[in-house]
């Protein structure tokens, strides 16, 4: 072999392209597939009720298993790590597995997603384990408005309790996620604008989408980024801005009168998957290549019964190699159908 093919190949088995060539930067790793909410977009009250079976906590990884993975996955060229659930605060002892994820070798950034009811208690113990910023997802400040979102559980009081607590701990910067119903909260978001103006805390909008199968998702429901860019710039006067870095899914605007950022995300009409380098780890321990899969590769059941680092790292590697999904780019043709994973699954 000529001595330059010789340097390639291990530079292919170590970072990985899938069949579209997107490497594998990012992990998203779900702690727990609970949540003390219940938005009707994700884990809807009837759908989730004292029936449901959640898992039990030995069919969840524990922390050492969710750190050897990730140190494989590390290894593959994952730089990014984000915590998720389920609501991940729930977890008991979660600082303890930032810490172990934050000092890992490899990691550039470790962010955790939260709807924030729990975090006034905790962000100063996750700044301690070595957190550096947290994602909050809320709806509406209106207090009907939320409760229609969540289920009826939680209070914007509360979530905004959160926020200045986090900000207080350093856990910055605060991006709020807020996801956009017709007919819902998208004639209420412009308190969500004129709240966290000037704040250094970046709202960004969510449109609505068709995740798992129990949401009844209409596309009526979703409001295109445009329209919103138009209402809101219409008061609010926004310029475009480059994107923070590659494969970022939120299109960035900041206010012309110099109080900060905004952004979108429209992963319905205008999808991101050319650059999606995001791989989901379920609390069940599958691996999964899209937000939207039908199925995911299982890693808990090798991992338990004795699969060594090379050979769970061969695994991750070949699923990688053959990841083809790009599911918003395909929204609505005739082979998108079949159960997909739901979101309390693998976080957002
Ligand atoms: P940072 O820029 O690192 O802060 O992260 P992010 O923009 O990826 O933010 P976050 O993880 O909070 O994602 C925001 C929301 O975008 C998620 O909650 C999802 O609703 C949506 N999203 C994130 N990643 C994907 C993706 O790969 N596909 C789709 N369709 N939606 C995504
Ligand atoms: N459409 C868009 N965003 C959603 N999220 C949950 N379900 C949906 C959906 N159907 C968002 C939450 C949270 C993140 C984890 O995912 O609001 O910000
Ligand atoms: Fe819980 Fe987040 Fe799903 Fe709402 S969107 S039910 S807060 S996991
Ligand atoms: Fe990535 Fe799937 Fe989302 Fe496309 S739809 S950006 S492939 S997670």
């Amino acid at each position: 072999m000529p001595t330059d093919q010789r340097e390639i190949v291990p530079l292919q088995r170590n970072r990985p392209r899938d069949t579209l060539g997107r490497p594998l930067r990012d992990l998203r790793i779900s702690v727990t597939d609970r949540c003390n909410f219940r938005c009707p977009y994700c884990m809807p009250r009837e759908r989730y009720d004292e029936h449901y079976r959640f898992l039990k906590s030995a069919e969840r990884l524990g922390f050492e298993e969710i750190v050897r993975l990730t140190r494989l996955f590390v290894q593959l060229g994952v730089r990014k790590l984000r915590i998720t659930g389920g609501e991940p605060l729930l977890r008991p002892g979660l600082p303890d597995l930032i810490g172990d994820l934050t000092t890992l070798g490899g990691v550039e950034d470790v962010a955790l997603t939260t709807n924030g009811v729990l975090l006034a208690q905790h962000a100063a113990e996750l700044r301690a384990a070595g957190l550096r910023r947290v994602t909050v997802s809320l709806d509406s400040l209106d207090p009907a408005i939320f409760a229609r979102m969540a289920g009826g559980l939680g209070t914007p009081a509360e979530v905004l309790a959160g926020i200045e607590a986090a900000q207080r701990a350093g856990l910055t910067p605060i991006k709020i996620n807020a996801v956009v119903q017709r007919g819902v909260n998208d004639d209420a978001l412009f308190d969500l604008v004129e709240h966290f103006r000037g704040s250094e805390v970046i709202v960004r909008f969510i449109e609505y989408m068709d995740v798992g199968n129990r949401n009844d998702w209409q596309a009526a429901q979703v409001v295109p980024s445009r329209e919103l860019i138009e209402r809101i710039g219409a008061r609010w006067p926004l310029r475009a801005d480059a994107p923070g870095y590659v494969g970022e899914v939120a299109k960035r605007y900041r206010f012309e009168d110099g109080s900060g950022e905004i952004g979108f995300i429209s992963s319905v009409t205008q999808p991101f998957c050319g650059d999606c380098s995001r791989a989901r780890l379920s609390s069940d321990g599958k691996l999964y290549g899209c937000l939207f899969a039908t199925s995911g590769l299982d890693l808990r059941g090798p991992l338990r019964s004795g699969a060594d680092d090379g050979q769970l790292l061969e695994m991750i590697r070949d699923f990688w190699l053959i990841r083809a999904d790009r599911y918003s780019e395909l929204r609505g043709s005739k082979d998108q159908h079949g159960q997909r994973v739901e979101m309390n699954y693998v976080g957002g």
